[in-house]
């Protein structure tokens, strides 16, 4: 998956213009960390080309991309993206773009939500867009947003495809979905059961898994089961049938963790 890759990518010694708007759209709409974003990069093409047409390229993989309109990244994210990109430029004493202040304007006066979109970019190209909330824990849970670990599981899961094919498939504790849409998308499961404990994570799953078609096509079947891992019977393990179980999560004590077990 692109998200952390792009990371690791950002912390080689030259990248193109091309790697540098990849990876500013990349991290735009997972709304990864800005200080992840190849900042210095950007401002040493603005020195030497001197010209805003960089800018606006970037504007048009970010704030301007038509999946900005469509799935808007949080007002504040949006706005905390602008002031940085504004900061950066005018250290650059490039010429300034009307556009830029024209995008950070709409965002000043916008009202700020709970809710807001993320979206991931699979190597192919499409993107997994989910309603997320903006607080790291509400609710009671810390199942209404995606954590690192589900974008690692995701990755594995892309590059081990074989592991899911033609299999069923059950994820623990599946949050808002990340990992899941990502396997039901690449890897053609047999069947794939999300589940989860908490009833506001199940409502808000449902909902991403009818955001990204799951529920409208028939290959695979997909279901969403309340689960709760303490108190499962062996009866509703044996009558799911898996035959791989999935977790992806962080814990105080590790940063963040997966797993991953065959049974057949
Ligand atoms: C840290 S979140 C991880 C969510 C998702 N897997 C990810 O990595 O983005 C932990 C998830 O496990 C769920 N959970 C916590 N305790 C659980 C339990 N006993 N049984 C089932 N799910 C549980 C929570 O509701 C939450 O959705």
């Amino acid at each position: 998956m692109n998200v952390t890759q792009t990371t690791q990518t950002s912390g080689q010694s030259k990248l193109q213009k091309d790697d540098i708007l990849r990876i500013f759209h990349v991290s735009y709409f997972a709304m990864s960390r800005l200080a992840s974003f190849p900042w210095t990069f950007l401002e040493e093409e603005l020195h030497s080309s001197k010209s805003s047409e960089f800018i606006l390229d970037i504007l048009k993989q970010t704030c301007l991309h038509s999946l900005s309109r469509k799935f808007p990244p949080s007002v504040r994210y949006r706005r905390l993206f602008l002031s940085e990109f504004i900061k950066r430029q005018e250290a650059t004493n490039c010429e300034p773009l009307d556009e830029l202040y024209d995008a950070l304007a709409e965002v000043v006066g916008a009202k700020e939500t709970t809710e807001c979109y993320k979206s991931y970019l699979l190597p192919c190209g499409d993107a997994v867009s989910l309603l997320e909330n903006v607080a790291v824990i509400s609710e009671g849970t810390t199942g209404l947003v995606t954590w690192e670990a589900a974008l690692y599981l995701a990755e594995w899961a892309l590059d081990h495809q074989q592991v899911f094919t033609d299999r069923t498939v059950l994820e623990l504790g599946s949050g808002v979905g990340l990992t899941g849409i990502t396997i039901c998308r690449s890897s053609r499961p047999k069947k794939f059961v999300f589940s989860d404990c908490h009833s506001t994570v199940l409502q808000k799953l449902r909902d991403n898994l009818e955001l990204n078609g799951l529920t409208r096509q028939r290959s695979p079947a997909i279901s969403v089961e309340e689960l709760d891992w303490r108190t499962v019977t062996d009866e509703h393990i044996k009558h799911l049938d898996a035959d791989v179980v999935i977790a992806a999560g962080q814990g105080q004590v590790l940063k963040w963790m997966w797993c991953m077990t065959q049974i057949s």
